[in-house]
């Protein structure tokens, strides 16, 4: 089990940061995305957008239609973190893209994704670079390692990881200076006591993504907010864990076994997408989708089904019912609606 594993890096190492911490939990040997199990169905641990329904990825069709359009071929789709591959499913059925790549860490995806009309590789650098085209992530920048900071009476502090006492426990340490910059920049206000999610390498891979585009856009879908938005959520901060589509236990409790995850920080993405040359625009996903059409399709749907109960087959009745009520879900103001959709264009 990773827990054992990492036990036994500390007892060698010493406390290690937060970061390694969790990269060792979701990616390393026996790590939650590194098992044989496909984490992002409904049988898993939790349901996303595309896992809801295929309304999602039809409505992002528009999106890269609309990118394909504007930039041309040769044309390039991305999905980084695919997963079981069930947007690039739906999407390509609306807009189809002959040169798609599928970009997957974990085993189990990449075997299901296997199945799909499209090339499978399990790191970004393998997509060939320069190109025209859309790189898309769905809830994978919630999951990139991030480092735990602290502001104390004394200034801000990080949170490594040790075994104290025969338990993995969050230790103290000094700030680190790539730490204390980030903080700097994109902390949002922060009472003495709270926490922050330092998310260093969701700066790191936005920037490099961007960089990878000659024209045409990133979206990075997720849940999370401006550095503003977070503010009252940094007393106790955002990192926290999902298992069966609940929370989970402490991060520390059972590494391996859970999704360790935090609230993304778009202030920090849309600088590092700037940064590397893009214009950016963020939006909610439930205006963003609208702008696509989703809200149209919905009223759509509902007069279907009130046809329909008027005496229509009860079978097709009860199909339009349940694309109705996942276009709801999808655009629930306090759900996935709430997520945050970064849009970072380039040439
Ligand atoms: C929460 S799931 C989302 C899956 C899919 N995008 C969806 O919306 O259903 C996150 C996925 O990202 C993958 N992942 C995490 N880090 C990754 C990385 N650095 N590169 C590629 N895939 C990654 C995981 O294996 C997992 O399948």
């Amino acid at each position: 089990m990773a827990g054992a594993r990492i036990v036994d890096l500390i007892s060698r190492v010493g406390p290690i940061p937060f970061e390694r911490f969790m990269e060792e939990a979701l990616y390393g040997e026996g790590g939650f995305f590194a098992s044989s199990r496909l984490r992002s169905v409904k049988s898993g641990d939790f349901l996303t957008s595309p896992e809801v329904s295929p309304l999602f990825g039809e409505t992002l069709a528009r999106f890269v239609e609309a990118e394909h359009d504007r930039v041309g071929d040769p044309f390039r789709l991305v999905e980084v973190g695919a997963g079981s591959g069930s947007l690039l499913t739906s999407l390509l059925a609306v807009h189809p893209v002959a040169d798609t790549w599928a970009v997957e860490v974990s085993p189990a995806a990449r075997e299901a994704l296997a199945r799909l009309p499209v090339r499978v590789v399990a790191d970004l650098g393998d997509v060939p670079a320069p190109f025209r085209g859309v790189i898309i992530a769905n809830e994978l920048v919630d999951n990139l390692p991030m480092a735990m900071a602290q502001l104390t009476e004394g200034g801000w502090r990080e949170r490594w990881v040790g075994h104290v006492a025969g338990r993995l426990s969050l230790v103290d340490a000094p700030i680190r200076p790539e730490v204390a910059a980030w903080i700097e920049r994109f902390s949002g206000p922060v009472e003495p006591g709270g926490w922050v999610e330092v998310q260093l390498d969701a700066y790191a891979w936005m920037g490099r993504a961007v960089s990878m585009l000659e024209a045409g856009a990133v979206v990075v879908i997720d849940y999370g907010d401006t550095a503003e938005g977070l503010a009252p959520r940094r007393r106790d901060g955002t990192l926290r864990t999902y298992r069966a589509h609940h929370m989970g236990p402490h991060p520390l409790d059972e590494p391996g076994a859970t999704d360790i995850t935090a609230d993304v920080n778009f202030t920090a993405l849309e600088a590092a997408a700037r940064e590397a040359g893009a214009e950016t625009e963020l939006h909610r996903q439930d205006d963003f989708l609208a702008g696509l059409g989703l809200r149209d399709r919905l009223s759509e749907l509902r007069h279907r089904e009130l046809a329909l109960a008027r005496g229509g087959d009860p079978v097709e009745r009860l199909k339009v019912r349940s694309l109705r009520t996942e276009a709801e879900t999808l655009l629930h103001p306090r759900g996935l609606g709430d997520f945050r959709v970064l849009v970072a264009r380039r040439g």
